[in-house]
Parts: structure tokens; C-alpha cells; sequence
């Protein structure tokens, strides 16, 4: 096997996590965020990462600069719409990177070309110019027809020759609603191959939206049909259904070898730790038996199983989880284990932790050991999330008790520091969690919507931590938080509350005032 990226067999990996992926309402990271995930792709040897938008936002184009500044091997990418101003906006904030490239699109689908409301001749000229001024600023251009899958082939295939020549070194097939299926996606690409003057001169990649659930086949298939590079991202996030998931393209390519003769750059034993990091800061848990990375993927719980595997692990597994980063051992840990045990289990779970947030986890980690005797390596990976928890929280739970039982209303008492100051409320709800959230909107008060509200038990057992999910909806912005605890009632108050605080932050990135967040005195 080679990895040699001018070789036929390679497979260039463009990771666009941080650009399509953030898109997905709710899954915003901050701007340190990024930068780790961005650190972290790099490093596990992704060719091409998508920083973001830069004409989106201020804070979209200090981290896609910030990014391109820091990547060591990949190669930074901006995305910009087909006008000057996006691709001069884009180019300023990548063109920090040791290999940066300008990515431009525009919709070429009957219905994506009524939205600018441009003749097919004047679109063609748009592209035309567009990528020719791209490619005046760099070296690297890669041009997207989007919705190529339900533009017409006589159209796509003329705006694709005019990109060609006008300098796109990339050229991109995007799937963006994804309609295709693997035949028609293999076909597309090899008749662009075949019929298209000056194919053999570029790239063509496969980007693929998995509304039908086909995003990886249908990558896959392009690969076949002659593409060289596949679009996705960490986990599949993505608007919708997601993307193409990145450890799952990598995987099959790795374990298929036989009849999918590809290679690609990517250390596969590192999928594991950015599919966690990319679940937490991003706020969307991984799906239990999601392929590759999801909890089920090596667990073997039935009877025949587990005879089986331990007989031969072959019989019912297709690659080693180690291959995919997941270390083996589940050494439990207790009140007795030390600091310099929680520093090396953390590193097995792949977290090199500072000293500071160290003695942060090794705080939690203690409390947790009292009241629960066996810590597992799912239960750490619940610490690190919560100690992660990045910015000013500027509210936080300092107390609560809630009474509960069979009689209504139940109540809660709560204690929320705000920007420094302690302000206590009883409230009543619907069950405890209901008049936990009450006290918190009685001393905080805010218009957002409690979009989704979700428990998962991390471990087995009655004294298993359960991690919660909260979702909440403002004015169109979307936010997510999570917590875990022994108490359910504890984790979902902290989640709620770490919504909120990103609720400020993105109030505030989106020009709010929130010097003074108003909240009712109630102390
Ligand atoms: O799905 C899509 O068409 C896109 C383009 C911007 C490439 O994300
Ligand atoms: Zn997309």
C-alpha cells in the first residue's frame, strides 16, 4: 500500500466538519473549538479541511485564518459564494496556510438557478469569472456545481469545462440534496471523466448528503467511477441527515482493500478520539450502533456472540477496535486510583490533559468515585465532556434540592451564580426536572425554546451517570448543551445551563448586548 498522494490509488479525504458540519442547526463550536478539531484532523492526516465561511462572520473568518496559520500538513480551505467579495474575503483568511485553496460554488440545478435568476449563458459567464478571479489570487481553486445530481448532464458538463479552463484545480459534484444512488453517482463521475475536455487535468470529488442513507455508498461509488477526492465529515454531521461520515468512508476503504483498491492518508487508530471530541463540542451525541465509532459498534452481547469471539475474534468482527483507536481494556477505576492513574487512563481514551484541567477532572472524578464504586472509561469520558466546557460561564449551578414523590407540585430549590453574584429561587413544575428548569428561567429569564430534552444512561446500574442533552431554539439560533451526574436531575439542570451560556455567546457573536444579560433579582 502507498500513500503517496500523486498516486492513482489515493484517495484525497476533505474534511468539511467545520464548514458543512457546523451548519447543522445546533452544532456550533466556538472559535477554541475549532481550532482543536481543526489541530486534530490534521494531525490524524486528513489532506484538506474545510475551515469555514469566512465571509459568514467575523468569528467564521478569525478561525478559518487562525486554522490556516496552524496546520502543519493539510491543506486550509475557505468556501465562498460566486462574487468577489466572498472570494477576496475568503482568500484574506487562507491565504495564511503553508497550502491554501479558495472553494467557490454556485447552485446549477433548474431550481438553484431561479434563486440568483440568471440565464444558463449568464451563469456560465458568472462561473467563468468568478473562477478565473479565484484562481488569480491562488493556485489552488476548487469549483462546485451545486445540485450537481439533478442539473442537467449537458449543462453540468458545459459549466464544469468552463471551470476547468477558467483554473479550477478541484472540481467538486455535490449531491446536496441526496437524491443520487450509488450506480447513477459512479456513472456521473465517470462520464464527466470520459466527456469532459481537460478531466484528466483536475481532481474530481464526490460531496454527499445522506438524506436517503446512500451518503457512503454513494462516495464510494464515485470513487469507483474515477473521483479522488470524498467530501465528509467526522460522525456524518451535517444539515439534515448529515454527510458523508468520514470514519466510515476511511474504514471501508481499509478493510475492503481487496475490491476497493484505494488508500488514503488517514491514521484510522485516531477516529476514535475526534469522533468523541466532535460529539461533544459539537453537541450531537454519536448514535449507539452507528458504524465505525458508535458505542455498539464492538460490543458483543448475545450468548452466540460472545462464544464465538472468544473462540476466534474474526467470527463476528471485520476490523480490531484498536484499529479504530478504541482501547480494549475497560480498567475500572476507584476512590483508591491517583492522580498519575487518571493522567494514563485519560491518554489510553486519547486526552493529553493540561495540569489545571487535570486537577479540574481529578476533582470530579473523586466526588464521583464516592458515590459510585466502579469508574469506567465511559464515565471519564463524561468528566472530560463536562471539565470542557470552554469560555466565560458566565451562569452556573451552585445549589440545588428538589422534592419529589407522588404528590404534585414538586419543587426545587436552586442557588445559579450569575456573572459572579449567588441568586436563590424556589420554584414548583411538573416533576423535578421541569421545577429545576422553572428556577432557572426565574432568576434567568429568556425567551428560548426547550427544543429537545434527552437522557442517556452512561453505564449499567442504578448508580450509572446519566448524560443529558439539551437543545433550545432563539430567534433561528440553535444551541446545544451537555452534563453528566449520578443525579439526573443535577446533569440536567448543568446542560440547561450550559445551553444557556452559549445561548449568550452566540447572542453576543451575533452583535446583542449581553454586558448586562437581564435576569430577575431575585436574591
Ligand atoms: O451540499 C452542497 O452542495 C455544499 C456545497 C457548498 C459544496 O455543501
Ligand atoms: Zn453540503
Amino acid at each position: 500500500m502507498t500513500t503517496d498522494a500523486n498516486d492513482a490509488g489515493r484517495v484525497l479525504i476533505f474534511d468539511t466538519t467545520l464548514r458543512d458540519g457546523e451548519q447543522s442547526p445546533g452544532a456550533t463550536m466556538t472559535h477554541n473549538e475549532k481550532l482543536e478539531i481543526a489541530g486534530l484532523l490534521d494531525e490524524m492526516g486528513v489532506d484538506i479541511i474545510e475551515a469555514g465561511f469566512p465571509i459568514a462572520s467575523d468569528g467564521d473568518f478569525a478561525a478559518v485564518s487562525e486554522i490556516a496559520k496552524n496546520a502543519n500538513r493539510a491543506t486550509i480551505c475557505g468556501l465562498a459564494r460566486a462574487n468577489y467579495k466572498d472570494i477576496d474575503r475568503c482568500w484574506e483568511a487562507v491565504k495564511h496556510a503553508r497550502s491554501p485553496r479558495i472553494h467557490t460554488f454556485i447552485g446549477t440545478s433548474p431550481l438553484h438557478r431561479a434563486i440568483p435568476n440568471l440565464t444558463k449563458d449568464e451563469m456560465a459567464d458568472r462561473i467563468h469569472d468568478t473562477v478565473t478571479h479565484a484562481r488569480n489570487l491562488c493556485d489552488n481553486v476548487q469549483w462546485s456545481p451545486m445540485d450537481a445530481t439533478r442539473t442537467e448532464w449537458d449543462y453540468l458538463a458545459r459549466v464544469v469545462e468552463i471551470a476547468i479552463r477558467a483554473g479550477a484545480t478541484t472540481i467538486n459534484i455535490p449531491d446536496t440534496v441526496g437524491y443520487t444512488a450509488p450506480v447513477e453517482s459512479a456513472d456521473l463521475i465517470r462520464r464527466l471523466v470520459a466527456e469532459v475536455p481537460g478531466a484528466d487535468e483536475i481532481i474530481f470529488a464526490t460531496h454527499c448528503h445522506n438524506d436517503l442513507g446512500m451518503a457512503t455508498a454513494n462516495a464510494l461509488a464515485a470513487v469507483e467511477g474515477g473521483a479522488r477526492q470524498i467530501e465528509c465529515t467526522i460522525n456524518g454531521l451535517g444539515e439534515r441527515a448529515g454527510n458523508t461520515a468520514l470514519e466510515e468512508v476511511v474504514m471501508a476503504l481499509k478493510v475492503r482493500h481487496d475490491i476497493m483498491p484505494f488508500v488514503t492518508g488517514v491514521d484510522s487508530t485516531k477516529l476514535m478520539h475526534v469522533s468523541r471530541r466532535v460529539a461533544t463540542v459539537s453537541g450531537f451525541p454519536v448514535q449507539f450502533n452507528k458504524a465505525i465509532v458508535g458505542k455498539n459498534a464492538f460490543a458483543h452481547e448475545s450468548g452466540i456472540h460472545q462464544d464465538g469471539m472468544l473462540k476466534n475474534a474474526e467470527t463476528f468482527e471485520i476490523m480490531r477496535p484498536e484499529d479504530v483507536g478504541l482501547s480494549e481494556t475497560n480498567l475500572v477505576m476507584g476512590k483508591h486510583s491517583g492522580r498519575a492513574a487518571l493522567r494514563s487512563k485519560l491518554k489510553d481514551l486519547g486526552f493529553e490533559v493540561a495540569d489545571n484541567q487535570l486537577a479540574d477532572i481529578f476533582v470530579r472524578f473523586k466526588a464521583l468515585a464516592d458515590r459510585k464504586k466502579e469508574v469506567y472509561d465511559e464515565d471519564l469520558l463524561a468528566l472530560v465532556q463536562d471539565a470542557g466546557a470552554e469560555g466565560e460561564q458566565r451562569l452556573a449551578l451552585k445549589f440545588l434540592r428538589v422534592i419529589c414523590g407522588t404528590e404534585a407540585p414538586q419543587s426545587a430549590d436552586l442557588t445559579l451564580t450569575v456573572d459572579g453574584t449567588d441568586h436563590q429561587v424556589t420554584a414548583n413544575g411538573d416533576g423535578p426536572v421541569d421545577a429545576a428548569f422553572n428556577a432557572v428561567k426565574d432568576i434567568f429569564p429568556h425567551a428560548a425554546r426547550l427544543q429537545l430534552y434527552q437522557v442517556h444512561a452512561v453505564t449499567e446500574g442504578t448508580d450509572a451517570q446519566a448524560t443529558v442533552t439539551v437543545r433550545m431554539e432563539e430567534d433561528g439560533r440553535i444551541v446545544t448543551g451537555q452534563s453528566a451526574d449520578t443525579d439526573t436531575v443535577v446533569a440536567s439542570v448543568r446542560a440547561y445551563v450550559a445551553a444557556l451560556n452559549r445561548l449568550l455567546v452566540r447572542r453576543e457573536k451575533a452583535g446583542k448586548d449581553t454586558k448586562e444579560i437581564s435576569y430577575r433579582d431575585v436574591s
